[in-house]
């Protein structure tokens, strides 16, 4: 199961760089970085060698084509994040079609993720905590958004997004999704628990006694 990481802060990337598997960012993310969208792609690019997901913003498909393009120019890790629906999905075949990658985001229903993968999407990002947010069942989701590629045997990779808590990513790797996209708080936390930070404490006091 590959990890990647939600943001675009650089100094939050530049601290996982070595062990993550990825990037993934949107329009909000950005804009929570503070910096110009190029001058932050470059420099995530320049950390990461995984895919990095950075969303286009036009909503015709000829526009998406055109800042996919540019975008994807940045570096060749550069995958285009495109908003499901109708324009969205000529895009994603337009972008496929000349070998840019694409990952259809903001999917919140399996014949959403259908369509994505119908398209030839390389990835598809369903929201899990958005759906949780309202009381509906974010993983239950991405159980049949799997069940459906597997049916037909679709090359699309499911990157479980809007992760909100550690639970939704022992979740995901229980259904066997190959991708999980978390924050930072989220990723930090997949390294720890309070009882390896009281063994590692007590082995070293232990060490201490130890006749050298
Ligand atoms: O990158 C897209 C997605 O992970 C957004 O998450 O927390 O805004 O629902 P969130």
């Amino acid at each position: 199961m590959r990890i990647f990481l939600d943001t675009a802060m650089p100094e939050e990337i530049r601290e996982l760089a070595d062990l993550i598997d990825g990037v993934t960012t949107n329009p909000s993310l950005v804009a929570k970085a503070g910096r110009p969208l190029r001058e932050a792609v470059e420099e995530i690019c320049r950390l990461v060698s995984g895919p990095v997901s950075v969303e286009v913003t036009a909503t015709d498909a000829a526009g998406m084509v055109e800042e996919a393009r540019e975008l994807a120019g940045i570096a060749d890790n550069v995958v285009i994040k495109i908003p499901m629906g109708r324009e969205g999905i000529r895009a994603v075949k337009a972008l496929e079609a000349e070998g840019i990658r694409t990952n259809v985001t903001l999917v919140f229903s399996p014949v959403q993720a259908l369509w994505a993968a119908k398209a030839g999407a390389s990835y598809v990002s369903p929201f899990v905590g958005r759906i949780d947010d309202r009381a509906g069942d974010g993983m239950g989701l991405v159980s049949q958004i799997l069940q459906i590629y597997d049916n037909f045997g679709f090359d699309t990779e499911v990157i479980v997004a809007s992760v909100r808590h550690v639970r939704h990513v022992v979740e995901a790797a229980l259904l066997g999704a190959p991708i999980v996209t978390a924050p930072y708080a989220v990723v930090s936390k997949l390294f720890d628990h309070p009882l390896t930070t009281e063994g590692i404490e007590r082995f070293l006091a232990d060490w201490k006694r130890v006749p050298k």
